[in-house]
């Protein structure tokens, strides 16, 4: 029987995929794996499932001579050394479409959250503030009919397009390829990034992780933004120079912003937690019970597919149709 490793204790169900093939080992401790614990763990199997949160590079790969396939639990795999696992002939795969919806609902509640000041106006009646009625307290922004600036037209992207279009909003896009088909189907049209910025009053990014996405978002981009518009950031920290976007969120040169992900995970930027005008929560876009059983279920095929030698949801060995993503720079 072939043997797996499994980093943290997904949904049962998708466990229980794996376990009606395989031999399964499961982190038995509620927290994620050291580097060391993880190569312990991958000793001898042949899979292994890992999640967004587990570094996995040569050495990693390198515990096990029978490894075939690394399965992220996560549509993102900037975790993951690319290139290593390809030069080893080790399949890397991923769990698309299954969150996208998902992930797009949360861009929107974010979205929303920072237009109507929802997390401010929280904490302000909490804290027994609302003593009157008045005409300009905790006053926003329309979301509908506005301009919806999405970087990144992917699966994402088009879903939170679908989103802005019942909203009536207009939307602009833009990202490495011009998407003629879905332009149309979608009502959206292709600028540069510069016009994007200058002209979106959200700006949302839903663009992987690599060399030319690290920091697509910094200090030139930001002041091209509206000072009354608002970033959101589901995609991946690094992407938004945190630095430069915490000066300003301090400054108001924009007027908000909504993260779910920050550059050094699970930190925050000096200063970030203070603002008034951000609202943050914890990587949990694709956190919906639906969604996560999901995602475990396809991550256990992923792994059975592979050792079968059929590999389903491949993001390595694609070289020849341009899919291959180039190695990141190291940034643990
Ligand atoms: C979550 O961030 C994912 O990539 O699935
Ligand atoms: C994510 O996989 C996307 O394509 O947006």
């Amino acid at each position: 029987m072939k043997k797996v490793f499994v980093t943290w204790r997904i949904p049962e169900e998708g466990l229980d995929v794996l376990k009606k093939e395989v031999s399964v080992e499961v982190n038995p401790r509620d927290r994620a794996l050291t580097k060391l614990e993880i190569i312990e763990g991958v000793r001898e199997k042949d899979g292994l499932l890992c999640l967004l949160t587990d570094g996995i590079d040569a050495e990693v790969m390198d515990a096990s001579p029978n490894l075939k396939v690394i399965s992220n639990y996560a549509v993102g795999y900037d975790n993951i050394d690319i290139k290593a696992a390809t030069s080893r002939g080790i399949v890397v795969t991923n769990t698309p479409e299954v969150l996208t919806e998902t992930t797009a609902d949360f861009a929107w509640a974010l979205l929303m959250a920072c237009a109507r000041r929802i997390a401010e106006a929280d904490r302000f009646t909490r804290e027994g503030k609302f003593r009157e009625w008045s005409p300009t307290l905790l006053t926003g922004r329309d979301v509908h009919g506005k301009t919806l600036g999405i970087l990144g037209l992917g699966r994402i992207g088009s879903a939170v397009a679908r989103r802005g279009k019942g909203f009536n909003m207009k939307i602009l896009y833009t990202g490495p390829r011009r998407k003629r088909k879905l332009e149309k189907e979608l009502g959206v049209k292709y600028v540069s990034k510069e016009k994007l910025l200058k002209e979106s009053d959200f700006v949302t990014l839903h663009v992987p992780l690599l060399p030319t996405t690290y920091h697509l978002i910094g200090e030139r981009e930001l002041k091209l933004m509206k000072p009354s518009a608002y970033l959101i950031n589901t995609s991946r920290g690094p992407v938004v120079d945190e630095s430069a976007l915490v000066v300003a969120l301090k400054k108001r040169t924009i007027a908000g912003a909504g993260l779910d992900v920050y550059e050094k995970e699970p930190e925050l930027m000096e200063g970030l937690a203070q603002l008034d005008n951000v609202v943050l929560s914890p990587h949990i876009a694709s956190a919906t019970i639906e969604t996560r059983t999901r995602m475990a279920m396809v991550a256990a095929q992923n792994v059975l597919a592979a050792l079968k030698g059929t590999p389903i949801n491949v993001v390595n060995f694609k070289s020849a149709r341009g899919h291959q993503r180039p190695r990141l720079p190291s940034r643990r």
